[in-house]
This record gives C-alpha cells, structure tokens and sequence, in this order.
C-alpha cells in the first residue's frame, strides 16, 4: 500500500511540510542559513507541484518541501508520491493544514499506475496518516475511482461482458449487494431485445448485470452505466482512429461500479441498483444491420440508422426496465457520442437533465469539487429529426449536426415523463497527463455524483 491510516505516526519518518508563495519565507526563515541560501540559488519559491528534498547534516534526508497551489484541490499531493524516493513520509505540523480526505485521496491517486502488464519501474513513497472518518473517507473516493480506472484500462481482451460482470460481481460481494445477471437467449425472454440484438454477433455473451444494496425503507436511486467492452462500430465499422481506444467503451459502466463502490463504501442512506448493460458491438453474420427495425422493451420500436450508434439502443432497455421501480432517480452515464467530445473535449463530460435547477446545482458542485460537467439542452423540438418513418425512433440523427443532443433525446423517451433523471456523456479517458492522473481511463464526474447525492439524500451532516 502506498498509503496507510495508523492510530499514531512515528516521528521517525520523513516530514513534508507543505508550502505556497507566502508562506514558504516564514519555514525557510527557520532552516539552516545555508538551506534558505540553497532554496534561493534553486529558485524554489512554493510553487504547485513542485518540491525540494533537505538534506540535515550528516547528509540523510532530513525533510521534503512541497509547494501546494491550491489546497482544496483534490489532486494536491498527486505529484509526490511518484517522484519521492521510497520509504516513509508523514505531513508535519510545519506547514499549511491540509483536509485529511484531500491528503488521502491525492496521494492515492498520485500512486496510481495501470501495472497489470508492465511493473513499475521503482516502488512508489508511503504516506503515512493519522486514521480518522476523514481519510478514511478521501481513501474510500480513491479507491472507488481507482476501480473505475482500472476497468477503463484492462484491453477488451481481458475485460468483456463476462468479466464486466465478475468485476461487478466482486464489488457486490465486498459490500453485501445482490448480483443478477441476464445473459444470452436468456435476454430475449425477460424482454431485453434491445440489448441482445447489438451484442449478439459477439461470440462472448452480451448481457444485462443488476446489483441491488441498501435497506428497502431507503430512498431508490438506480444508476445505468452503458458497458460496451469493445465498439467496432459493428457492420458500419469505424476507422482505425476512431476503433483505437474503443476499450473504453464500456467507461460508463467502470464509472457506475466506482459511484456504487463509494454509495456501499460511505454508507449513504439509499436503495441502491446498479444497471449495466454489458456486450461488445461486433461483426458477424449475425450481426444486427442499418436499416433493421428493432422492438425494445419499452415497445417502441426503433430503427438502426447506424450500428455504430449501439450505445443508446442498448441502454433504451436498460433505462425502462430501471423506470419500471419508480426511483427518485435514474442517473446515467455512457461513452455515448463523439459529438459531445467535439463540443466539449476530453475534460468536460455533458449533463443532460429535464430540471434547470438540478442542472445548475451539479454544474456549481462540479465546479466546486473539481470534477466538472457542463449542461446541454434536451431540444425539444430536435426530437422531428430522430422521428423514423418505418418505425417510432431513428438512432440517428437527420444530420451531423447536435449529435449528443440526439443521442440524449433518444435516451429521454425511455425515461417516463415525470421520472427524475441525469444523463452524463463522457470521455472516461486522461488524453494528456496532468499530476495524479496519467494517460488513459479515467473516472469523471461521480465526486460530484456522490457529493449531491449526499446533498439531495442525506443532508449535510452526511458531507464531511
Ligand atoms: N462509443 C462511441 C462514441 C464515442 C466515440 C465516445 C469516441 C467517445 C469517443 C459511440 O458508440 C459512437 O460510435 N457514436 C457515434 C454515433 C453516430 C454513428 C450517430 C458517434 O458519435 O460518432
Ligand atoms: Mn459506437
Ligand atoms: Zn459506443
């Protein structure tokens, strides 16, 4: 472990003492006369992200420095662990005060590395913290999002459905959930002909994975997550390009376990149920086709204009069935359309939601925690170009145009009129580095996921 909770940490590991711009002169007026010439000559001045090791005089370490830029950031730390060499730090009483869960959680996620193949190349620095519910709190976020992560990461070949659903299975099992799940032919006799029909050319068994938790008398809030293991794009194959990171495809999917992971781990007052719909969208014989019209099981049927839009045909059945137990809420979230990366980019996942003032409130809580995602509009009057003249819906669009409000727009008509819901498209993917959060999967949006459901289910007293 990389980070460890003890009841007391020994003064016999190394201090890091935390500092920015204006406080760094007052700990350095401190030091040795020769140390303050040392950090001067360095140009070390508490800036972000950067440190400086202090060596006592005999030549061991003696202290680290580490400049903070913003401590409520949640990533404050993310660059120590990495570059500290190993052994045992602790945060001194020096320097700035940092949140507990914030010093958890950053150094967590600094020591993040996708090693399933390739070692690491050196083994990371410790951190040593005095345990309490806050860190405890800030390492149970890291973890969940570490899961997401790593889901994100392992290549389609060794995370299909199946193995989707053993990782679900897993999290189940850690927390005391039910797990179900509907594989195969089996899918065509519950009534989920949607999900069968994009995963049935795909020799590995697609699949509807269900976890329940939580006490009845709780609130229900159910959260789908689009599980794609591999987006070929099907008969309308894509480009080498865009086929390249389509492992990634089922990041909606990593992000609802690492949310559930965090509901199950905190505690929070709620009936919870976990929706994954789990295939990967092959080429086959049997594969489904444009032009196809295809029944769901909402009884809308709905025509393929491109089986490269399998992503909201599959959930079409996941959100009905997830509809049919009235919930509060439905919050889902899928690696639904490039358009909502063109709009958007890779940082900024898109909010779809019916209530301007829910939208409004996860935007500033986004914003606030830095894990954002930013409201786009469910257009009305944009439903006329996703109407189909064979069948009710098209999965596509007129045109190329506002392709991530089509796809939201066709996710709304499997979701009841008065049924609450939050739709979040995004990118599930780091496409250049940033302190704690190498290249590659990456879980977005559900800090902010969990910190309204506390709001809206628990009460502030649960936030802490
Ligand atoms: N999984 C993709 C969307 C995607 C692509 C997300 C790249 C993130 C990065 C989805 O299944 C897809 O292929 N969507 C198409 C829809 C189109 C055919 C209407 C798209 O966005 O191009
Ligand atoms: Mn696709
Ligand atoms: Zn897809």
């Amino acid at each position: 472990m990389t980070i460890e909770l003890r009841k007391s940490v020994s003064t016999r590991t190394t201090p890091i003492t935390l500092v920015d711009r204006t406080s760094l002169p007052a700990v350095a007026a401190r030091l040795p006369a020769a140390t303050q010439r040392w950090l001067r000559s360095i140009d070390f001045v508490g800036a972000a992200d950067r440190h400086v090791l202090l060596p006592d005089e005999q030549g061991q370490m003696a202290q680290v420095l580490a400049g903070i830029g913003d401590i409520d950031d949640p990533f404050a730390l993310a660059a120590l662990p990495g570059d500290l060499p190993p052994g045992d730090y602790r945060l001194s009483d020096d320097g700035l005060a940092l949140d507990p869960a914030i010093a958890a959680h950053s150094w967590h996620m600094g020591s993040y590395a996708f090693d399933r193949y390739k070692p690491r190349r050196r083994t990371t620095a410790r951190l040593l913290l005095p345990s309490g519910a806050t860190a405890r709190r800030g390492l149970a976020i890291a973890e969940a999002l570490t899961l997401a992560r790593d889901l994100i990461n392992t290549p389609a070949e060794h995370l299909g459905p199946q193995e989707l659903a053993g990782a679900a299975q897993a999290l189940a099992k850690a927390h005391g959930a039910r797990f179900k799940q509907i594989v195969s032919d089996e899918l065509l006799k519950k009534n989920f002909p949607a999900i069968h029909a994009v995963g049935r050319a795909s020799v590995r068994a697609p699949r509807l994975i269900e976890l329940q938790w939580g006490k009845p008398s709780h609130p229900r809030v159910s959260i789908v997550g689009k599980g794609v293991c591999f987006d070929s794009g099907g008969l309308d194959i894509k480009g080498a390009d865009g086929m390249r990171l389509m492992k990634k495809d089922m990041g909606g999917a990593a992000n609802a376990l690492g949310l559930a992971a965090m509901v199950m781990a905190l505690k929070l007052p709620l009936r919870l149920q976990v929706l994954i719909p789990a295939v990967e969208n092959a080429i086959a014989g049997n594969a489904y086709r444009p032009g196809d019209v295809l029944p769901t099981r909402a009884g809308l049927q709905i025509e393929i204009g491109n089986t490269d839009a399998e992503g909201r045909v599959i959930l079409s059945d996941a959100l009905a069935y997830a509809a049919e137990s009235t919930p509060e809420l439905i919050i889902d979230l899928a690696t639904l359309t490039g358009a909502a990366r063109i709009a958007l980019g890779p940082q900024l996942p898109a909010l779809f939601c019916r209530d301007m003032r829910t939208a409004r409130t996860l935007v500033d809580l986004g914003l606030e925690l830095q894990d954002p995602l930013w409201h786009m509009p469910l257009w009305a009057p944009y439903k006329a170009g996703i109407e189909s003249s064979v069948g009710d819906i098209v999965n596509t669009g007129r045109n190329a145009m506002a392709g991530a409000i089509n796809a939201a727009l066709f996710l709304e008509y499997f979701v009841p009129p008065d049924q609450d819901w939050l739709h979040v498209d995004l990118f599930g993917w780091n496409d250049a580095p940033r302190a704690g959060r190498p290249v590659g999967g990456e879980a977005q949006t559900i800090r902010t996921l969990l910190a309204y459901l506390e709001q809206r289910f628990a009460g502030p007293a649960a936030r802490g």
